[in-house]
């Protein structure tokens, strides 16, 4: 999982720094050239439909390289970085969002903000992808060595397999991190009745030499 998040963070900054700043100044280069020679009517409308194609572009690459590993979170913490992710969703302004973080002025060790940060985007995926929510509590809370996580929708919940043998690659993904976390997941749901999970686990401490 570690060599595998590097990579991720690795690839995100060359995505974002390299692609992005190359795409950046052909947008610049381009946009300074319109007003530099007659373009007739057509190619001057063309051009800019171009311009606007390489901004969606550039901004479709940030989503990505930010999906693959949110500058926030390496810089300045899982509190930073879940306050950042839960603002760009709700810019979109079908979900509301109340956030309860307790116990995050310190950082943690950076894998398990990692983890509990890829987490947290899964679950909120979840939300906005299957439950038709429009409101969302996410609690986190650190005691000691321990966190609580908390993520609650009113959405319209869903029927839950016993075994969890129908659960998607999100869920067992999750299981597989939590348990990494020594922690246990617990899905509270039924069809109408909205989604709450909560997840508790041990918060790594800072091995020497460890990043
Ligand atoms: N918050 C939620 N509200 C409603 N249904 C959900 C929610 N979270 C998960 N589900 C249901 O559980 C299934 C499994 O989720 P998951 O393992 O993440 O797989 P995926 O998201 O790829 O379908 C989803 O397909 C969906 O039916
Ligand atoms: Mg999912």
């Amino acid at each position: 999982m570690k060599g595998q998040e590097q990579e991720r963070s690795r690839l995100a900054r060359d995505l974002h720094d390299g692609v992005g700043g190359l795409l950046s100044g052909v947008k610049l280069r381009l946009s300074s050239m319109k007003g530099n020679f007659y373009l007739p009517e057509e190619s001057a409308i063309s051009l800019q439909g171009i311009i606007g194609q390489l901004d969606n572009s550039i901004q479709e690459l940030r989503r990505v390289s930010h999906n693959m590993m949110p500058e926030a979170l390496i810089k300045y913490g899982l509190k930073e970085a879940l306050e950042n992710y839960t603002d760009y969703i709700q810019s979109s302004g079908a979900l509301q969002i109340q956030l309860q973080l307790y116990g995050l002025e310190h950082r943690l060790n950076q894998d398990t903000e990692i983890i509990l940060y890829r987490i947290v985007q899964e679950l909120l995926t979840n939300v906005i992808k299957h439950a038709q929510a429009t409101n969302v509590l996410l609690q986190f809370i650190r005691n000691n060595d321990r966190f609580t996580l908390t993520v609650e929708d009113n959405g319209k919940g869903f029927d839950k397999d016993p075994e969890g043998a129908k659960n998607g690659a999100g869920l067992s993904n999750i299981n597989a991190r939590v348990a990494y976390l020594n922690g246990n997941m617990d899905i509270n749901t039924a069809p109408g009745k909205g989604c709450s999970i909560t997840i508790e686990g041990a918060i790594r401490q800072n091995t020497p030499g460890g990043s």
